[in-house]
């Protein structure tokens, strides 16, 4: 606290991202990093570019990656807004939209920059519950609302919609933005890019932080009618001209155009993931159905909270968050087979758990 703090930031609340540890040798599943580098033709491009040229401000509208994303979810640029990390796209989104006279609606479980920025933005909102099994349920979402938020799927549960229950929603609420956070959609979930062509007030906001591998970038991306775009470029333009600098550009056009690298690396992420929960169940864990690149599990017997400092002195970095409903749980981001064979390796060896064999 400071005499100098204005009013306003007297009263926030910040988030805490998860920890980035010094020590190189940790495991680190804390913040649902990619385990693979970003793809070769990614560092090509990166080490080919012509660095006097940083001497320039970059493109303010980031053309080329508005048109790498048009080209690749088949819409117009005009659909396209990008940002310096989605968090930074879901920034100027809460001040675009949800600075309204009804509350936003958003699951009392989410990612938890969501309530920092009603806090920031002087937003009023209504945390609907999720159900007994941590789903979402979109018919709990019909009351009056300034706006409706979720991510899909959902973090830290990791649990999935089905795109015709997210239509469903679009169809009886016209008249508030809805915006569905993908930020792990490409790991097994559908995608509802397709139904922004249909729904004026669907935003689809995605990022280049986990499938793409470029979290140390800071590429994000909405995709929406034209005049929701409009409305987030007259946010941007009132607070930085400049939010993706030139080699972010360049490196996520190639991120783009190297498909097959894509493909490879979250299919091997998914495998993983499966081999991980069965491993994880054979433990005594309870895992939720994921299409993420994390797990969200308890075990039966051990606390969450006693579990994460153990693997923490054991090298291994996992997240756990002390919430009411949650704080019994771990979110652990999917690494490479070894991290997660080591993962697997120093649970077993915990003196309380026990291996039960199928
Ligand atoms: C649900 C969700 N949305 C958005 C983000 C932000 O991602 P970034 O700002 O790296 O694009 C995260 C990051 O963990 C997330 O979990």
């Amino acid at each position: 606290m400071s005499k100098f703090w204005s009013e306003a930031i007297q009263h926030l609340v910040p988030y805490v991202p998860g920890e980035q540890p010094k020590e190189q040798q940790i495991v680190k599943l804390n913040t649902n990093e990619n385990p693979y580098p970003p793809s070769p033709l990614v560092m090509q491009t990166l080490q080919d570019f012509d660095l006097a040229r940083l001497r320039l401000y970059p493109d303010p509208d980031a053309r080329a990656l508005k048109q790498a994303l048009a080209d690749y979810h088949g819409v117009t640029r005009d659909n396209v807004f990008v940002g310096n990390g989605s968090d930074e796209v879901l920034a100027h989104t809460f001040m675009a939209f949800f600075r309204q006279k009804a509350p936003l609606l958003m699951p009392n479980i989410s990612y938890s920059f969501y309530d920092v920025y009603c806090n920031l933005y002087d937003i009023q909102y209504s945390e609907v519950p999720l159900q007994a099994d941590f789903s979402i349920c979109l018919d709990d979402y019909s009351q009056t609302n300034g706006g409706i938020i979720f991510a899909n799927p959902n973090a830290p549960t990791g649990r999935t919609l089905e795109l015709d229950e997210i239509e469903r929603l679009l169809a009886r609420n016209t008249e508030s933005v809805v915006v569905v956070d993908e930020a792990y959609v490409d790991f097994g979930a559908q995608s509802a890019i397709a139904l922004t062509q249909r729904y004026d007030n669907l935003l689809v906001v995605q990022t280049f932080s986990k499938s793409r591998s470029l979290a140390g970038l800071r590429i994000g991306f909405a995709i929406g009618h034209p005049d929701l775009i409009d409305g987030l470029e007259r946010v941007k333009n009132s607070f930085n001209s400049y939010p993706l600098d030139m080699l972010a550009i360049s490196a996520g056009v190639a991120a783009i155009e190297d498909e097959e690298y894509f493909r490879s690396t979250t299919d091997r992420i998914i495998a993983t993931r499966e081999w991980t929960c069965n491993e994880l169940q054979a433990l005594g864990f309870v895992v939720l159905p994921s299409c993420t690149n994390f797990v969200f599990a308890h075990h039966r017997y051990l606390e969450g909270a006693e579990l994460m400092g153990y693997l923490r002195a054991n090298g291994l970095l996992v997240r756990h968050f002390s919430r009411p409903l949650i704080d019994n749980h771990l979110r652990i981001s999917i690494g490479t087979d070894a991290q997660m064979q080591r993962l697997i390796d120093t649970l077993t060896g915990h003196p309380d758990i026990i291996r039960l064999e199928a």
